[in-house]
């Protein structure tokens, strides 16, 4: 039998109080003690850690990127709180050698570390864009978005200031990176919404380095992508998540996501015109026959426009469970073809943003 390694084991922990007995069972596998959220460093002889801690807190996804960066050979084991999917992808993204689901009994987690120990000495897991400028954008938009979006579940106590936190790290890395490689990054995202919002947020920014706008106008649009659909938030869970088409009534529920994040966003405070324009009309078509409004013609603002454009392109190249996404020069065939519906002078410009950007 392979020996286990001798030394230290850290539990890092947001929650203390109910760590005590995790502690404890850790302590039978090897000396250990427990850090708080703020002090995420490695004792010199650390052999392995545990961290239970809120994977959806951007300054602790930043901190633990840190410290796994200068002791990427430890093994790591995750507890995963609620979050399904984000939670999940943000574990595996810092490289966890096992996650196991929060209500997991000390004792179990005890033995899972104990043979994490007894294997060899393993290479180095990879922090998956240890210095990619794309997955860490992709963790800290993602991390906004969660805020976002159960924010605007529980309570509606949305803060426009968390958003912009998400901004300038997906224009950086659409810009550095290109698009291609920001929609194979938040392509692999199981959550539909969470998907969905993070590829119509880095195709806005593609549009908006395209169009040469200035930076604040570049922020803005992003901003506007990454809250049209918070009225989602507010859509029962099995409409939203459904794994194939939505019948009629359904659909009709479905729509009614521009209308609740509307008046969700009027009721947090804080929102410009223009941002409560997009979360309404990002459906409306320049024929009349969008909804919830029916708008017409000028009576869309080129924002929403703009947004519209990228909300239908995204839907059409992402992946869903029950069809293939379609290809650029596919989805491109339909934008082209809903003439009198779309600006189609602005879906040109998209078309050449896109292809300018790498996707
Ligand atoms: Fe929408
Ligand atoms: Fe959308």
């Amino acid at each position: 039998m392979i020996p286990m390694r001798a030394g230290t084991l850290v539990l890092f922990s947001d929650r203390p109080g109910s760590g005590v007995s995790l502690l404890q069972a850790l302590d039978g596998v090897a000396p250990c003690r427990m850090r708080p959220a703020t002090r995420l460093m490695p004792a010199g002889d650390c052999i392995g850690f545990v961290a239970d801690l809120d994977l959806l807190q951007p300054s602790l996804l930043r901190g633990l990127r840190a410290l796994i960066a200068e002791a990427p050979h430890l093994p790591r084991l995750f507890l995963l709180r609620q979050g399904g999917e984000r939670t999940a992808s943000a574990a595996r993204g810092l490289g966890a050698t096992l996650c196991l689901p929060d209500g997991t009994s000390p004792e179990d987690v005890a033995e899972a570390m104990r043979g994490q120990l007894r294997r060899p000495s393993p290479p180095p897991v990879p922090v998956r864009g240890q210095g990619s400028v794309i997955a860490q954008a992709a963790d800290r938009a993602g991390a906004v978005l969660a805020g976002l979006l159960d924010a605007a579940r529980a309570t509606g106590a949305v803060d426009p200031l968390l958003i912009d936190d998400g901004l300038d790290p997906i224009l950086d890395a659409v810009g550095e990176a290109g698009l291609g490689a920001w929609l194979d990054t938040v392509r692999a995202y199981d959550d539909a919404t969470y998907q969905h919002c993070l590829l119509v947020a880095g195709l806005a920014a593609t549009f908006a380095i395209g169009l040469g706008l200035r930076t604040r106008d570049r922020e803005h649009l992003v901003r506007a992508a990454l809250v049209h659909d918070v009225g989602k938030a507010r859509i029962p869970l099995e409409i939203l998540n459904k794994a194939g088409p939505l019948d009629p009534a359904e659909r009709a529920v479905m729509r009614t996501h521009t209308t609740l994040g509307h008046a969700l966003l009027i009721e947090a405070g804080g929102f410009d015109q223009s941002l409560l324009a997009v979360v309404r009309h990002h459906h409306e078509l320049l024929d009349g026959t969008g909804y919830p409004d029916r708008l017409a013609g000028a009576a869309i603002p080129d924002i929403v426009r703009l947004i519209t454009v990228c909300d239908i392109y995204a839907a059409l190249i992402e992946r869903r469970p029950y069809r293939a996404p379609l290809s650029t020069a596919e989805a491109f065939r339909i934008l082209r073809g809903m003439d009198g519906k779309l600006d189609l002078a602005l879906v040109r410009s998209f078309e050449q943003a896109v292809a300018g950007m790498g996707a």
